[in-house]
């Protein structure tokens, strides 16, 4: 059994899957589980959208082609700060270079890097794709507590020898999920997650994050 150590260690975010299905079974029960994440007073403001199959493909090819003619919707929440300070720009940078370079996509390459962009909207090929909403009501403090949720079904999907990638591109086409998945008034789109079996082979996939040193971001007090 995988415990919660190594799960978290082995995470990272996939943007390549194989071609093999995910049993629905699996993904309920992983959202059973990741359910008893903690929220304040237990309100438990997250809802979930699961698609497969053909409602995951009719979406995969209305929101390619809205990318493919520049026509996304826009954000209804601020995705990046309007300000960004040089370590968020560094960090931003850090990973996208990352990222391009295991592609072997040079700096200014637009075309290669768009290309890669639309992949979000394939789901990396990931055969299930999860919409995660938030109840409009609980403010920022909220959305904090359906982050726990979330993190518990990407480490719940590692014990079951999936991969994940959590998608805020998905931000940009809030219309066209709605009209997909239905989501009421009272709910915003946070992300969507990729679920399915990483490609490991996948260049994609090759490179890990970094972290900052702890001692860079802690305190201890006595
Ligand atoms: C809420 C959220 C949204 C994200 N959205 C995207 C996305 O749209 N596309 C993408 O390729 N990665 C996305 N990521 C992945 C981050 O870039 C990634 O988690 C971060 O660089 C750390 O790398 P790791 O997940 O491999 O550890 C998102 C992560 C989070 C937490």
């Amino acid at each position: 059994m995988t415990t919660v150590s190594e799960a978290i260690k082995k995470r990272h975010s996939a943007r390549a899957f194989l071609d093999k299905d995910v049993d629905i079974d699996i993904v309920k029960n992983i959202i059973e589980i990741a359910k008893q994440s903690p929220s304040g007073v237990n309100t438990q403001p997250w809802n979930i959208y699961v698609l497969s199959s053909d409602a995951r493909n009719k979406l995969v090819d209305e929101a390619t082609s809205r990318y493919d003619q520049g026509k996304m919707d826009g954000q209804e929440y601020l995705v990046y700060p309007k300000e960004m300070p040089d370590w968020y720009k560094e960090r931003r940078r850090g990973v996208g270079w990352a990222m391009y370079g295991a592609l072997g996509i040079e700096k200014g390459d637009t075309e290669k890097m768009m290309a890669q962009g639309r992949k979000n909207y394939e789901f990396f090929g990931a055969p299930v794709g999860i919409f995660v909403t938030v109840k409009n009501c609980v403010g920022p403090n909220g959305w904090g507590h359906v982050g726990h949720f979330i993190q518990n079904i990407c480490l719940l999907a590692i014990e079951n020898g999936l991969a994940t990638c959590l998608q805020e591109a998905w931000a940009e086409l809030p219309k066209l999920l709605r009209e997909h998945i239905n989501y009421p008034d009272d709910e915003t789109l946070w992300c969507g997650i990729a679920l399915g079996y990483e490609d490991e082979a996948d260049p994609v996939n090759q490179f890990r994050t970094e972290r900052e040193d702890l001692e860079n971001f802690s305190k201890f007090l006595k």
